[in-house]
């Protein structure tokens, strides 16, 4: 067991056989992480499989990868819940079916709140395109182009209670360039996340780990 900064205690992931560890992904837009998850599940080094894909948005471009891939989806539309607490048990226990050892949300544009956490808090972590903790919140790129800093970047990171707030696990630099709109830097930063996504979703699933605090320690299984 670990426990989060939250403070609940958490099943570590370790020792069983890794090629059995159960991913679930969280995505609302078009899916370009979840595809690049999803081209490495089925990797021997990968050390998991993803076994479901789950969105609050209908549209979302995830559900057509997540459905070419043969994987199960299914949708959790705040539309469709009185509140947000409401909403956020819904999506805990949607996620509960599939039994995950590690959730990832890849492109999940909402925060997860303390139901979802009392169940997957310590195996849930997302994917940040700035390097926190500058620029958190639903515009990193926007925002960190608008501060004028001139080296940006991506970061793995735990969910926590708070926004973008959570240990950090990995972090990527990407150089800004004179002429970046919001988009191109984004693609860029989009490149990396992708890249350190796959690497340390990975890591963790055939390695385990523990998380004491704000610290991680990838373990040696698998
Ligand atoms: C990523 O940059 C993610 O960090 C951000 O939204 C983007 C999602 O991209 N929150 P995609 O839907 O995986 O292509």
């Amino acid at each position: 067991m670990s426990r989060t900064p939250s403070g609940h205690d958490v099943p570590t992931i370790g020792g069983s056989s890794s090629s059995a560890r159960k991913v679930v992904v969280l995505a609302s837009g078009g899916g370009s992480n979840l595809a690049a998850l999803l081209a490495a599940h089925g990797k021997d080094w990968f050390g998991g499989r993803i076994v479901a894909v789950i969105t609050d948005n209908p549209a979302a471009g995830a559900i057509n990868i997540a459905h070419d891939a043969g994987i199960a989806c299914a949708v959790v539309d705040p539309r469709d819940s009185e509140s947000r607490v409401e909403w956020d048990r819904a999506l805990a226990e949607t996620v509960a079916v599939f039994g995950p050892d590690l959730v990832v949300s890849a492109g999940f544009m909402r925060i997860l709140g303390a139901d979802f956490l009392r169940a997957f808090g310590g195996r849930t972590i997302n994917t940040h395109p700035a390097l926190l903790p500058s620029f958190p919140g639903a515009h990193g790129v926007r925002d960190a182009l608008a501060h004028g800093v001139k080296v940006t970047g991506c970061t793995v990171h735990f969910v926590d209670a708070g926004v973008d707030t959570g240990p950090i696990i990995a972090q990527a630099a990407v150089a800004i360039q004179d002429d970046d709109t919001e988009e191109s830097l984004h693609e860029r930063i989009k490149v990396e996340e992708r890249r350190l996504l796959v690497e340390w979703v990975s890591k963790l699933l055939r390695r385990g780990y523990t998380l004491d605090g704000r610290t991680l320690t990838l373990g040696e299984a698998g």
